[in-house]
């Protein structure tokens, strides 16, 4: 695994184990989805980026499908053929949706990857309902498995602990900056991979596990799945207050913006020194957010986010080296993890 070199945005080359996976998948999850009332169909159809609103054959692009691919190179790590992860791949797809689909709700997003999202499109009742279908529909696919019981337990572990960090995550929104009740570094670190690192973790784990992986490699392919989740949020974080808006699609300083408790931000007020307590001074009374972000650098928060990035992407090395995995996808498998962080950093 490379260390991130720098904060410069340069548009990474996609791996190739995304497209192979999609095409490896695709037809499974079609099936799956077509398996949904009509109109919920649609809905994930839209949100999967095959369709528009109505049905037509969509003109924007999908997601790239990270978790599927984790699946399927999880399956071929463990000496299985990556058909043996599809089912993993069609589960952990659908419940990443779902939660995307219930998250948009939550944070009130009008817009992801630049179309309306699917409460906007559709209403909010619809889109819980279309949430809660393609919920139904993961544990089905993973029911219906012959390894069902096993994965299924996975999977619903991933299930309670995403929920579990998107529950911090509404909290830490309405904690104060300072004093007792602010929020520390551990805390966001906990959230981080409670919300995305839990299923990473389980995309990897559960296409091991259904490629017939011993459970040490299961564990670990999870435990570095964590790690990424941490090491992406983290580096996300970083993006979304000094990422260039014509790469990120985001205005700038947007996170200051909206006032999320990103990492650099705590790391910064964790920080001794004048910087941090002017940022504390500013913060607590709106200021502006350019000022913040020159503040947050002085006082070491956008150093010690990248420091925790390469800390996170390390671990995520030492849990991959900790078990013997086919020598082939675990390349693919570190170039995929080195994208999803770096991804255009
Ligand atoms: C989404 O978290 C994570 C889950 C749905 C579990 P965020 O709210 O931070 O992510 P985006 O920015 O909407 O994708
Ligand atoms: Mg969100
Ligand atoms: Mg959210």
């Amino acid at each position: 695994m490379t260390a991130l070199p720098s904060m410069e945005r340069t548009r990474l080359p996609l791996p190739a184990v995304l497209a192979r996976s999609r095409a490896l998948v695709r037809p499974a999850l079609a099936e799956a989805v077509g398996r949904l009332h009509p109109w919920v169909a649609e809905m994930a159809g839209y949100s999967f980026g095959w369709c528009e609103v109505g049905g037509a054959p969509a003109v924007a692009s999908g997601g790239k499908g990270v978790r599927q691919a984790l699946a399927v190179l999880g399956a071929e790590a463990a000496g299985a053929p990556g058909r043996a992860g599809v089912a993993a791949a069609v589960a952990v797809e659908l419940v990443h949706t779902f939660s995307l689909l219930h998250d948009d709700i939550m944070d009130g997003d009008p817009t992801r990857r630049r179309r309306p999202t699917v409460w906007k499109a559709y209403g909010t009742g619809p889109a819980v309902l279309a949430g809660d279908a393609l919920f139904a529909l993961a544990v089905e696919t993973l029911a219906a498995h012959p390894s069902g019981a096993g994965g299924v337990r996975l999977l619903s572990g991933a299930l309670s602990e995403l929920v579990r960090g998107q529950a911090d995550d509404l909290l830490l929104a309405t904690r104060p900056w300072t004093g007792p009740g602010r929020v520390r570094p551990d805390a966001y670190r906990a959230m981080a991979e409670a919300k995305t690192g839990s299923l990473l973790g389980c995309a990897a784990a559960l296409g091991a596990a259904l490629g017939g992986a011993p459970p040490a490699t299961v564990g670990a392919l999870d435990l570095a799945g964590r790690h990424l989740g941490v090491a992406f949020q983290v580096a996300d974080d970083v993006l979304g207050i000094w990422g260039d808006p014509a790469v990120t699609g985001k205005p700038v300083h947007a996170d200051l913006r909206e006032r999320k408790k990103t990492f650099p931000v705590l790391a910064a007020l964790d920080s001794p020194g004048p910087a941090a307590r002017r940022l504390a001074v500013l913060l607590e009374s709106g200021g502006d957010p350019g000022e913040a972000a020159t503040l947050i650098e002085e006082a070491g928060g956008r150093t010690a986010a990248l420091a925790e990035a390469r800390r996170h992407l390390a671990a995520v090395e030492s849990a991959l080296a900790a078990v013997p995995l086919e020598a082939a996808s675990a390349g693919e498998l570190r170039s995929l993890l080195d994208f999803v962080v770096r991804r255009d950093l």
